[in-house]
């Protein structure tokens, strides 16, 4: 299936190989690229994920044979389409986000891809929902969690997400380079700080093994031990 390029936020890229890697290797269903049109038109649109991670979300998630994922920041519904389109027939992709209006367009395109039945939408606070996960006994049942929320609340997610995860699983932080701008130590934003931070923190963390990737705004994989 020929994928058009205007529904790919990485043809706007201006590295010709990011661009080659992309025309290279991206397979979106017609209702990915329909979902992709949409949000590249809306006024916030940069924010939808980009196909290049959310590939290698999916190809992670068949790797592992996860059946249960956490979507951490759902916006229009891209990554956790992904994620449901990746999962076997009983999976189950829990999407967190705290707002309906961007949510609800999603839930539109998880319908027409048939996998509404698999996507559990969560509107509040992404750190309540997880705290009510782990009060519930969820410990340890999650394969992979895909975490693209507010960036000062990556920590807590981090340390919610280790304690859902079982061993072996995966916790993927999206946008851990903020274009470039972590190894700037001139640039004090809220937003950049809190993902240097945690780029310190996670470099030494006995809990995982890491890879950090310089794809997409970056990607970093914890491998849950
Ligand atoms: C970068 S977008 C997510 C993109 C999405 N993963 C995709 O693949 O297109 C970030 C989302 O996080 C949500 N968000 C921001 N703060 C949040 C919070 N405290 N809890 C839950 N979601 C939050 C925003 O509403 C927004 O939809």
């Amino acid at each position: 299936m020929a994928t058009t390029k205007q529904s790919l936020k990485s043809y706007g890229t201006k590295d010709p190989l990011v661009k080659y890697t992309v025309e290279h290797s991206i397979r979106h269903t017609d209702v990915q690229k329909k979902l992709g049109e949409e949000t590249l038109k809306m006024e916030r649109g940069m924010m939808l994920g980009a196909p290049e991670v959310l590939q290698l979300n999916q190809n992670l998630i068949r790797s592992i044979k996860a059946k249960k994922v956490l979507d951490v920041g759902v916006f229009t519904g891209a990554s956790a389409l992904s994620a449901a389109l990746a999962l076997p027939g009983d999976g189950e992709v829990h999407a967190l986000d705290t707002s309906k209006e961007f949510t609800d367009i999603g839930k539109k395109y998880w319908k027409e891809a048939g996998v509404s039945h698999k996507v559990h939408l969560y509107i509040a606070p992404a750190s309540e929902t997880l705290q009510k996960f782990i009060d519930e006994g969820q410990k340890n049942t999650f394969d992979f969690a895909f975490v693209d929320a507010d960036k000062e609340g990556y920590d807590k997610y981090y340390e919610q997400c280790l304690v859902l995860i079982r061993s072996g699983g995966i916790i993927a932080f999206d946008n851990t380079l903020q274009n470039g701008k972590v190894a700037d130590a001139e640039e004090k934003s809220p937003h950049v700080v809190a993902i240097r931070k945690l780029n310190e923190k996670l470099k030494d963390d006995s809990r995982i093994e890491i890879s950090f990737l310089k794809i997409g705004d970056g990607l970093t994989l914890c491998f849950k031990k």
